[in-house]
């Protein structure tokens, strides 16, 4: 039995970017658990919302357009929720990297002015935010731990952990009840394929669907420990019911570390299509942020959430790609015809 079974049965749940690919997910899961979820979401160019990601949840969700940097729209949203699970974000580190600004509009101050208005309206409220492995920066040792010292290589990072910071004060302040989940790279059904920027597991999915080369930068014995999402979704769940947990942080990895080589080879392997690997320089662009090798040391989320990842790689690939193949004409406009030959149907 789950440790937060029943928890979420008639409680009034936000998640903000819950249109997005994690959000969506979550929300999903909360309405199967029976919770009112109100979305916050404003859809922002660029990012992986997408409402058809609710396919399936229209009676339980209600969604609210909104900056949740903006008062007008996100006040009534709130004034009466129990959980708040704060997904909304740019996840794109390329894109921070050219638009600093944008990213840290989205990521710390849209995320300030939005913790504000919760801690003035619903002062003590649990917050459980989607942070990420990427404020570590290069890894000292793996596999890495909450006390990894911080030391971003992007915009990105350092905005997320700007946000994350803004948690941790409000909730020593008394304001909040804040939890910061530290995500390694997550990767299942309502990523959005079709949007750049959304992280090489995306890129390899389509690419893989699509029977296109995988490229991999060099050496490709980089080591990544990918979650599946409904085990991101279950930590995000646990987080939320979980009592007292004041300002922690909590590493969550996936079930393997795997090379990207590996990964892609496993992906290509298990869409069944023509798509070959191939090895390809490091760009100068991207190789200026790159961080090596990660693996999360998730013992911490073990023992005071009871979680651990359940999906192993080649498991949750398969369930990934039967979602898409299922789902082509939203997530892959054109290209359903092109797997009717496919081996691996
Ligand atoms: N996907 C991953 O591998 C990963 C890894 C580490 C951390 N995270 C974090 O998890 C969160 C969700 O990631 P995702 O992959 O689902 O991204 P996503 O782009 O699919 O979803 C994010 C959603 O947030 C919305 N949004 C962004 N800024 C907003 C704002 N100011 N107001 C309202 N809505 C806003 C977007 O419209 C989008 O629908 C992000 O905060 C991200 O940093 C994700």
């Amino acid at each position: 039995m789950n440790s937060w079974q029943g928890f979420y049965t008639g409680r009034r749940v936000v998640v903000t970017g819950g249109l997005g690919f994690l959000g969506s997910n979550l929300a999903h899961a909360l309405a199967s658990a029976g919770a009112e979820v109100t979305i916050l979401d404003a859809l922002v160019p660029g990012c992986g919302g997408n409402p058809e990601n609710l396919e399936g949840t229209a009676r339980c969700c209600r969604v609210v357009r909104t900056d949740i940097g903006e008062m007008a729209g996100t006040a009534g949203a709130i004034d009466d929720c129990e959980v708040v699970f704060n997904l909304a974000g740019e996840i794109s580190h390329g894109r921070s990297m050219t638009e600093p600004e944008r990213d840290g509009e989205l990521n710390t101050a849209a995320q300030l002015r939005f913790l504000g208005l919760l801690a003035h309206m619903r002062p003590g409220i649990r917050v459980v935010y989607a942070g990420t492995r990427q404020v570590y920066g290069v890894p000292l040792s793996l596999p890495v731990d909450e006390d990894h010292p911080i030391d971003p290589v992007d915009f990105n990072g350092i905005h997320k952990y700007a946000a994350t910071m803004y948690h941790m004060l409000y909730s020593r302040l008394g304001q909040l009840d804040a939890v910061v989940l530290r995500l390694s790279n997550v990767y299942g059904p309502r990523m959005a394929l079709n949007v750049p920027g959304q992280g090489f597991l995306g890129v390899f999915l389509r690419r893989a669907l699509l029977g296109e080369e995988l490229g991999v930068y060099r050496p490709g014995d980089q080591l990544r420990d990918p979650i599946f999402v409904d085990d991101a979704v279950e930590a995000f769940l646990a987080a939320g019911a979980a009592p007292v947990l004041r300002a922690r942080s909590f590493n969550l990895g996936g079930a393997q570390a795997l090379r990207l080589d590996e990964i892609a080879e496993a992906i290509a392997r298990a869409a069944g299509t023509e798509s070959r690997v191939r090895f390809l320089e490091f760009p100068k662009q991207d190789k200026a942020f790159d961080i090596g090798s990660y693996v999360a040391d998730w013992s911490r989320a073990r023992q005071l959430l009871g979680w651990q990842p359940r999906t192993d790689f080649a498991t949750g690939i398969e369930r990934t790609l039967r979602f898409y193949r299922e789902r082509w004409e939203t997530y892959l406009p054109g290209a359903g015809s092109l797997w009717e030959t496919a081996p691996g149907r």
